[in-house]
Protein backbone atom coordinates (compact mmCIF):
# COMPACT_ATOMS: atom_id res chain seq x y z
CA UNK A 1 0.00 0.00 0.00
CA UNK A 2 1.04 3.88 -0.75
CA UNK A 3 0.17 6.48 1.01
CA UNK A 4 0.88 9.69 -1.15
CA UNK A 5 1.78 9.26 -5.02
CA UNK A 6 2.27 11.87 -7.84
CA UNK A 7 0.93 12.31 -11.14
CA UNK A 8 1.78 14.38 -13.91
CA UNK A 9 1.05 15.10 -18.14
CA UNK A 10 3.86 15.57 -19.98
CA UNK A 11 4.57 15.50 -23.77
CA UNK A 12 1.71 17.12 -25.89
CA UNK A 13 -1.56 17.61 -24.51
CA UNK A 14 -4.44 15.48 -25.42
CA UNK A 15 -8.38 15.95 -24.53
CA UNK A 16 -8.96 13.53 -22.00
CA UNK A 17 -6.35 13.88 -19.38
CA UNK A 18 -8.46 16.26 -17.19
CA UNK A 19 -10.94 12.90 -16.60
CA UNK A 20 -8.11 10.94 -16.01
CA UNK A 21 -6.35 13.31 -13.65
CA UNK A 22 -9.97 13.53 -11.76
CA UNK A 23 -10.38 9.70 -11.75
CA UNK A 24 -6.81 9.20 -10.04
CA UNK A 25 -7.76 11.50 -7.47
CA UNK A 26 -10.85 10.31 -6.63
CA UNK A 27 -9.68 6.97 -6.39
CA UNK A 28 -7.47 7.62 -4.10
CA UNK A 29 -9.43 9.67 -2.04
CA UNK A 30 -11.23 6.55 -1.60
CA UNK A 31 -8.40 4.84 -0.90
CA UNK A 32 -7.11 7.11 1.76
CA UNK A 33 -4.06 7.89 -0.78
CA UNK A 34 -2.58 11.74 -0.80
CA UNK A 35 -2.64 12.49 -4.57
CA UNK A 36 -0.18 14.94 -5.48
CA UNK A 37 -0.15 16.80 -8.69
CA UNK A 38 3.14 17.73 -10.24
CA UNK A 39 3.19 20.92 -12.45
CA UNK A 40 4.49 21.12 -16.09
CA UNK A 41 5.43 17.58 -16.45
CA UNK A 42 8.92 16.50 -16.34
CA UNK A 43 9.90 19.96 -15.78
CA UNK A 44 8.05 20.03 -12.42
CA UNK A 45 9.89 17.26 -10.62
CA UNK A 46 12.75 19.05 -11.23
CA UNK A 47 11.16 22.36 -9.83
CA UNK A 48 9.22 20.88 -7.01
CA UNK A 49 6.24 22.35 -8.56
CA UNK A 50 3.86 20.14 -6.59
CA UNK A 51 0.80 21.17 -5.78
CA UNK A 52 -2.21 18.86 -3.56
CA UNK A 53 -5.31 17.31 -5.18
CA UNK A 54 -8.44 17.41 -3.25
CA UNK A 55 -11.79 15.72 -4.82
CA UNK A 56 -13.09 19.46 -5.00
CA UNK A 57 -10.04 20.83 -6.96
CA UNK A 58 -10.89 18.47 -9.68
CA UNK A 59 -14.85 19.11 -9.97
CA UNK A 60 -15.97 20.31 -13.44
CA UNK A 61 -13.25 19.40 -15.16
CA UNK A 62 -13.84 16.18 -16.97
CA UNK A 63 -15.16 18.22 -19.89
CA UNK A 64 -12.72 20.91 -20.16
CA UNK A 65 -9.79 19.62 -23.41
CA UNK A 66 -6.13 20.12 -22.07
CA UNK A 67 -4.52 19.51 -18.97
CA UNK A 68 -5.10 21.31 -15.67
CA UNK A 69 -1.59 20.01 -14.65
CA UNK A 70 0.14 21.77 -17.48
CA UNK A 71 2.55 19.68 -19.49
CA UNK A 72 6.06 20.42 -21.31
CA UNK A 73 8.73 18.08 -22.99
CA UNK A 74 11.59 18.19 -20.82
CA UNK A 75 14.95 17.79 -22.68
CA UNK A 76 17.19 18.07 -19.14
CA UNK A 77 14.88 15.06 -17.89
CA UNK A 78 17.41 13.22 -20.64
CA UNK A 79 20.39 14.00 -18.04
CA UNK A 80 20.93 11.76 -15.35
CA UNK A 81 22.15 14.69 -13.02
CA UNK A 82 18.98 16.20 -13.76
CA UNK A 83 17.07 12.67 -13.14
CA UNK A 84 19.09 12.69 -9.62
CA UNK A 85 17.61 16.00 -8.67
CA UNK A 86 13.65 14.75 -9.80
CA UNK A 87 14.22 11.34 -7.17
CA UNK A 88 15.60 13.87 -4.35
CA UNK A 89 12.57 16.21 -4.64
CA UNK A 90 10.19 13.40 -5.00
CA UNK A 91 11.68 11.72 -1.77
CA UNK A 92 11.67 15.18 0.53
CA UNK A 93 7.55 15.03 -0.49
CA UNK A 94 7.32 11.57 0.49
CA UNK A 95 5.55 10.36 -2.92
CA UNK A 96 6.27 6.73 -3.37
CA UNK A 97 5.09 5.96 -6.66
CA UNK A 98 3.71 7.87 -10.16
CA UNK A 99 1.49 8.04 -12.49
CA UNK A 100 2.99 9.23 -15.87
CA UNK A 101 0.37 10.57 -19.02
CA UNK A 102 1.81 10.86 -21.84
CA UNK A 103 3.64 9.47 -25.15
CA UNK A 104 5.95 7.50 -26.35
CA UNK A 105 9.03 10.11 -25.11
CA UNK A 106 7.80 10.10 -22.13
CA UNK A 107 7.64 6.78 -21.25
CA UNK A 108 10.90 6.71 -22.54
CA UNK A 109 12.05 8.74 -19.55
CA UNK A 110 9.90 6.80 -17.33
CA UNK A 111 11.22 3.42 -17.84
CA UNK A 112 14.78 4.83 -17.56
CA UNK A 113 13.88 7.01 -13.98
CA UNK A 114 11.82 3.80 -12.73
CA UNK A 115 14.91 1.27 -13.20
CA UNK A 116 17.38 3.77 -12.11
CA UNK A 117 15.57 4.99 -8.67
CA UNK A 118 13.52 1.70 -8.41
CA UNK A 119 10.27 4.10 -8.61
CA UNK A 120 7.02 2.30 -8.93
CA UNK A 121 5.38 4.12 -11.97
CA UNK A 122 2.26 3.42 -14.19
CA UNK A 123 2.11 5.38 -17.54
CA UNK A 124 -1.01 5.75 -18.78
CA UNK A 125 -0.85 6.40 -23.25
CA UNK A 126 -2.33 9.92 -23.55
CA UNK A 127 -0.95 10.89 -26.66
CA UNK A 128 -3.78 12.34 -30.02
CA UNK A 129 -1.38 10.10 -31.75
CA UNK A 130 -2.06 6.89 -30.49
CA UNK A 131 1.32 5.14 -31.63
CA UNK A 132 1.69 3.54 -28.30
CA UNK A 133 2.86 -0.44 -28.79
CA UNK A 134 0.69 -3.28 -27.00
CA UNK A 135 -2.39 -0.85 -26.79
CA UNK A 136 -5.26 0.22 -29.36
CA UNK A 137 -6.19 3.35 -27.79
CA UNK A 138 -4.72 6.48 -26.28
CA UNK A 139 -6.70 9.39 -24.13
CA UNK A 140 -7.50 11.66 -26.79
CA UNK A 141 -6.85 9.90 -30.25
CA UNK A 142 -11.01 9.79 -30.75
CA UNK A 143 -11.52 13.24 -30.26
CA UNK A 144 -8.79 14.32 -32.36
CA UNK A 145 -10.05 12.42 -34.89
CA UNK A 146 -13.51 14.16 -34.67
CA UNK A 147 -11.76 17.14 -34.59
CA UNK A 148 -10.09 16.12 -38.22
CA UNK A 149 -13.25 14.57 -39.17
CA UNK A 150 -15.41 18.13 -38.80
CA UNK A 151 -12.61 19.95 -40.69
CA UNK A 152 -12.27 17.72 -43.37
CA UNK A 153 -15.68 17.96 -44.38
CA UNK A 154 -15.89 21.43 -44.61
CA UNK A 155 -12.85 21.55 -46.83
CA UNK A 156 -14.89 18.91 -48.81
CA UNK A 157 -17.36 21.27 -49.12
CA UNK A 158 -15.30 24.10 -50.83
CA UNK A 159 -13.19 20.96 -52.54
CA UNK A 160 -15.81 20.04 -54.25
CA UNK A 161 -17.46 23.61 -55.21
CA UNK A 162 -14.33 24.66 -56.79
CA UNK A 163 -13.34 20.63 -57.97
CA UNK A 164 -10.13 20.85 -56.37
CA UNK A 165 -7.68 18.74 -54.86
CA UNK A 166 -6.51 18.78 -51.42
CA UNK A 167 -3.48 17.73 -49.32
CA UNK A 168 -4.53 18.28 -45.67
CA UNK A 169 -2.06 17.64 -43.29
CA UNK A 170 -2.72 16.04 -39.96
CA UNK A 171 -0.90 15.15 -36.86
CA UNK A 172 0.72 12.10 -35.96
CA UNK A 173 4.80 12.31 -35.91
CA UNK A 174 5.69 9.86 -37.25
CA UNK A 175 3.34 7.50 -37.02
CA UNK A 176 -0.14 7.11 -39.37
CA UNK A 177 -2.79 6.32 -36.91
CA UNK A 178 -4.58 9.58 -36.71
CA UNK A 179 -4.58 9.39 -40.97
CA UNK A 180 -5.87 6.27 -41.41
CA UNK A 181 -8.71 7.16 -38.83
CA UNK A 182 -9.57 10.38 -40.33
CA UNK A 183 -9.15 8.96 -43.92
CA UNK A 184 -11.49 6.25 -43.51
CA UNK A 185 -14.28 8.43 -41.39
CA UNK A 186 -13.84 11.28 -44.23
CA UNK A 187 -14.30 9.18 -47.32
CA UNK A 188 -10.79 10.67 -48.54
CA UNK A 189 -9.41 9.53 -51.86
CA UNK A 190 -6.42 9.09 -50.60
CA UNK A 191 -3.76 8.65 -47.65
CA UNK A 192 -0.24 9.15 -47.01
CA UNK A 193 1.54 7.95 -43.97
CA UNK A 194 4.77 7.83 -42.76
CA UNK A 195 4.66 3.94 -42.83
CA UNK A 196 4.11 3.30 -46.32
CA UNK A 197 6.86 5.01 -48.17
CA UNK A 198 6.51 7.09 -51.37
CA UNK A 199 9.35 6.19 -53.29
CA UNK A 200 8.52 7.39 -57.19
CA UNK A 201 6.38 10.76 -56.55
CA UNK A 202 5.24 10.60 -60.20
CA UNK A 203 4.08 7.39 -59.47
CA UNK A 204 1.79 9.17 -57.25
CA UNK A 205 1.02 11.94 -59.67
CA UNK A 206 -0.36 9.41 -61.73
CA UNK A 207 -2.66 7.58 -59.06
CA UNK A 208 -4.01 10.90 -58.71
CA UNK A 209 -4.90 12.15 -62.07
CA UNK A 210 -6.44 8.50 -62.55
CA UNK A 211 -8.78 9.51 -59.72
CA UNK A 212 -9.30 12.72 -60.92
CA UNK A 213 -10.64 11.60 -64.14
CA UNK A 214 -13.40 10.12 -61.87
CA UNK A 215 -13.49 12.20 -59.67
CA UNK A 216 -13.12 16.01 -59.99
CA UNK A 217 -12.52 16.83 -56.25
CA UNK A 218 -10.28 15.01 -54.21
CA UNK A 219 -9.16 14.77 -50.63
CA UNK A 220 -5.47 13.91 -49.77
CA UNK A 221 -5.17 12.84 -45.70
CA UNK A 222 -1.12 13.73 -45.47
CA UNK A 223 0.04 12.75 -42.30
CA UNK A 224 2.97 15.09 -40.76
CA UNK A 225 5.55 12.45 -40.97
CA UNK A 226 5.08 11.51 -44.00
CA UNK A 227 8.35 10.51 -46.35
CA UNK A 228 7.88 13.62 -49.11
CA UNK A 229 8.38 16.21 -46.44
CA UNK A 230 6.37 19.37 -46.38
CA UNK A 231 2.90 19.36 -47.23
CA UNK A 232 3.41 22.68 -49.39
CA UNK A 233 6.03 21.08 -51.04
CA UNK A 234 4.58 18.00 -52.37
CA UNK A 235 1.38 20.48 -53.55
CA UNK A 236 3.59 22.57 -55.54
CA UNK A 237 5.00 20.08 -57.29
CA UNK A 238 1.42 18.20 -57.89
CA UNK A 239 0.13 21.08 -59.23
CA UNK A 240 3.15 21.40 -61.61
CA UNK A 241 2.48 18.15 -62.70
CA UNK A 242 -1.18 18.65 -63.30
CA UNK A 243 -1.60 22.53 -64.62
CA UNK A 244 -5.45 22.15 -65.53
CA UNK A 245 -6.37 21.46 -61.75
CA UNK A 246 -6.09 23.40 -58.50
CA UNK A 247 -4.35 21.91 -55.93
CA UNK A 248 -4.52 23.46 -52.69
CA UNK A 249 -3.10 22.57 -49.25
CA UNK A 250 -4.34 22.97 -45.86
CA UNK A 251 -2.54 22.25 -42.58
CA UNK A 252 -5.12 21.54 -39.66
CA UNK A 253 -2.00 22.04 -36.88
CA UNK A 254 -3.22 22.69 -33.19
CA UNK A 255 -7.02 22.17 -33.57
CA UNK A 256 -6.12 18.88 -33.14
CA UNK A 257 -5.09 18.61 -29.71
CA UNK A 258 -7.79 20.77 -28.17
CA UNK A 259 -11.57 20.63 -27.05
CA UNK A 260 -13.54 18.77 -24.95
CA UNK A 261 -13.16 15.30 -25.06
CA UNK A 262 -15.92 13.36 -26.46
CA UNK A 263 -17.55 10.53 -24.64
CA UNK A 264 -14.77 7.38 -25.67
CA UNK A 265 -12.17 9.76 -24.55
CA UNK A 266 -14.05 10.46 -21.10
CA UNK A 267 -15.53 7.17 -20.39
CA UNK A 268 -11.90 5.49 -20.63
CA UNK A 269 -10.16 8.16 -19.12
CA UNK A 270 -12.01 7.23 -16.09
CA UNK A 271 -11.35 4.03 -16.14
CA UNK A 272 -7.34 4.26 -16.95
CA UNK A 273 -7.15 6.44 -14.28
CA UNK A 274 -8.60 4.09 -11.74
CA UNK A 275 -7.18 1.12 -12.34
CA UNK A 276 -3.49 3.03 -12.90
CA UNK A 277 -3.91 3.76 -8.90
CA UNK A 278 -5.02 0.11 -7.73
CA UNK A 279 -1.83 -1.30 -10.25
CA UNK A 280 0.90 1.82 -8.73
CA UNK A 281 -0.44 0.59 -4.95
CA UNK A 282 1.17 -3.11 -5.82
CA UNK A 283 4.75 -1.73 -5.69
CA UNK A 284 5.15 -4.48 -8.55
CA UNK A 285 7.53 -3.37 -11.55
CA UNK A 286 6.59 -0.25 -13.76
CA UNK A 287 3.63 -0.81 -16.07
CA UNK A 288 1.59 1.08 -19.04
CA UNK A 289 -2.56 0.34 -17.98
CA UNK A 290 -3.73 0.52 -21.69
CA UNK A 291 -6.98 -0.95 -23.49
CA UNK A 292 -6.75 -3.40 -26.27
CA UNK A 293 -9.89 -5.18 -27.61
CA UNK A 294 -11.97 -2.51 -25.24
CA UNK A 295 -10.68 -4.29 -22.40
CA UNK A 296 -8.12 -2.87 -20.27
CA UNK A 297 -4.74 -4.46 -20.07
CA UNK A 298 -1.71 -4.09 -18.16
CA UNK A 299 1.62 -4.22 -19.90
CA UNK A 300 5.10 -4.45 -18.55
CA UNK A 301 6.42 -0.62 -19.15
CA UNK A 302 10.17 -1.62 -19.98
CA UNK A 303 9.26 -4.28 -22.42
CA UNK A 304 6.08 -2.20 -24.45
CA UNK A 305 8.32 0.97 -25.20
CA UNK A 306 10.62 -1.14 -27.05
CA UNK A 307 8.29 -2.03 -29.70
CA UNK A 308 6.75 -0.01 -32.39
CA UNK A 309 3.21 -0.15 -32.74
CA UNK A 310 1.78 -1.13 -36.26
CA UNK A 311 -0.72 0.16 -38.47
CA UNK A 312 -4.14 -1.01 -38.87
CA UNK A 313 -3.35 -2.62 -41.84
CA UNK A 314 -6.38 -3.85 -42.59
CA UNK A 315 -8.31 -0.57 -42.02
CA UNK A 316 -6.16 0.66 -44.06
CA UNK A 317 -7.00 -2.02 -47.06
CA UNK A 318 -10.47 -1.59 -46.59
CA UNK A 319 -10.50 2.17 -46.89
CA UNK A 320 -8.41 2.33 -49.71
CA UNK A 321 -10.86 0.19 -51.55
CA UNK A 322 -14.48 1.55 -50.67
CA UNK A 323 -13.05 5.28 -50.92
CA UNK A 324 -12.28 4.80 -54.73
CA UNK A 325 -13.99 3.10 -57.43
O1 LIG B 1 2.65 14.01 -29.93
C1 LIG B 1 1.54 14.83 -30.13
C2 LIG B 1 1.81 15.84 -31.21
O2 LIG B 1 0.64 16.61 -31.37
C3 LIG B 1 2.27 15.28 -32.55
O3 LIG B 1 1.23 14.76 -33.32
C4 LIG B 1 2.96 16.47 -33.15
O4 LIG B 1 3.94 16.07 -34.08
C5 LIG B 1 3.59 17.12 -31.98
O5 LIG B 1 2.85 16.72 -30.83
C6 LIG B 1 3.61 18.63 -32.03
O6 LIG B 1 4.25 19.09 -30.90
P1 LIG B 1 4.35 20.62 -30.47
O7 LIG B 1 3.01 21.04 -29.96
O8 LIG B 1 5.37 20.62 -29.39
O9 LIG B 1 4.73 21.38 -31.69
Amino acid sequence: MMERIGILTSGGDAPGMNACIRSVVRTGFKKKIDVIGIEYGYKGLLNSNFINLTPESVTNIIHKGGTILKTNRCKEFKIKKYRKIAFDNLRNENIEGLIIMGGDGSFKGASIFANEFKMPIVGIPSTIDNDINGTDYSIGFNTAVQTIMDSVDKIRDTASSHERIFFIEVMGRNSGHLAINAGNATGAELIMIPEIKIKNIDLLVKKIKEINNKKKSIIIIYAEGCNLGPVDKITNYVQKKMKNSNVRFSILGHIQRGGSPCEKDRINSSLLGYYSVNELIKKDKSKIIGIKNDKVIVLDLEKTIKGKKEIDKNLFKITEIINNY
